[in-house]
């Protein structure tokens, strides 16, 4: 049994344009209306749309987040948003540590672990992502590696910022490619890195944190994840391009939690 709030994400990632995140946006807030009283929504889109997204969300509920962020203030680092740019917009999530941003952009440990501490430190709530590739799946190596990332990530940071922290399990192998883990596998390594938030900090931390599941999450198998008591809630790359199919990801996180309690 756990009081953990359940948070489901649409990371829209490179994709929609102004017209279509607006659509999208106002779709979510409709759909997702009922839902925001009891579960956190929040929406990632690029960050060109931002600010029409957050005006297309108005007063819904449904929250608005970053898929990224530098840890530096101001200053010569082009092509880079600081923490302050994104709270200007009134973004309140960011993702940070994405397996697209480590495998396909080349992010490091060190560099991921500087922008959740500037993150937090400036206020905003962090998603940090974790997950092992599928060569190190068949190595037997998920957990050391998932582990290691959920350390290097939160080295440093305070226990008092740990409200404001999501872990996100996404195994690279079940993002984008119609492979999703099994609600057991995925169970098993959530509870793992829970076990690992209680060593490095405490029970009641552990206890507290959210850890949402990623990859290829779609209406037909979220229920099954997120009946699992270790998962809460879902970061969603395809499906939450379609607003229905987003909604009812969203309704499954609801169902879960009123069957756990
Ligand atoms: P898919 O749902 O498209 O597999 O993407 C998952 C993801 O990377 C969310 O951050």
């Amino acid at each position: 049994m756990t009081d953990r709030r359940p948070i489901v994400g649409g990371n829209w990632k490179m994709n929609t344009d102004r017209d279509t995140a607006d659509r999208l946006a106002r779709d979510v807030a409709v759909a997702c209306a009922d839902a925001v009283a009891d579960r956190d929504i929040i929406v990632f889109p690029p960050f060109p749309y931002l600010e029409a997204v957050r005006n297309a969300l108005g007063s819904s509920g449904v929250r608005l987040g970053a898929q990224d962020v530098y840890h530096e203030a101001n200053g010569a680092y082009t092509g880079e948003v600081s923490v302050a740019m994104l709270l200007d917009l009134d973004v309140s999530h960011v993702i940070i540590g994405h397996s697209e941003r480590r495998h396909v952009i080349g992010e490091s440990d060190n560099l991921i672990n500087a922008k959740v501490r500037a993150a937090l430190d400036g206020g905003l709530e962090v998603v940090l992502c974790v997950g092992e590739t599928l060569e190190q799946r068949e190595a037997g190596e998920t957990e050391a590696v998932t582990l290691a990332q959920v350390r290097a990530g939160l080295d440093g940071i305070d226990p008092n910022d740990l409200k404001r922290l999501i872990l996100a399990y996404e195994p690279v192998w079940a993002i984008g490619t119609g492979r999703t883990a099994t609600a057991d596998d995925a169970q098993t390594v959530h509870a793992a890195i829970r076990a690992e938030l209680s060593r490095r900090y405490d029970n009641t931390s552990a206890d507290t944190i959210r850890i949402q599941y990623g990859g290829s999450v779609k209406p037909d198998n979220a229920g099954e994840l997120f009946a699992r008591p270790d998962i809460d809630g879902g970061l969603i790359g395809g499906a939450s391009l379609n607003a229905d199919h987003f909604a009812s990801i969203v309704s499954a996180a609801g169902v879960a939690a009123g069957d756990r309690v």
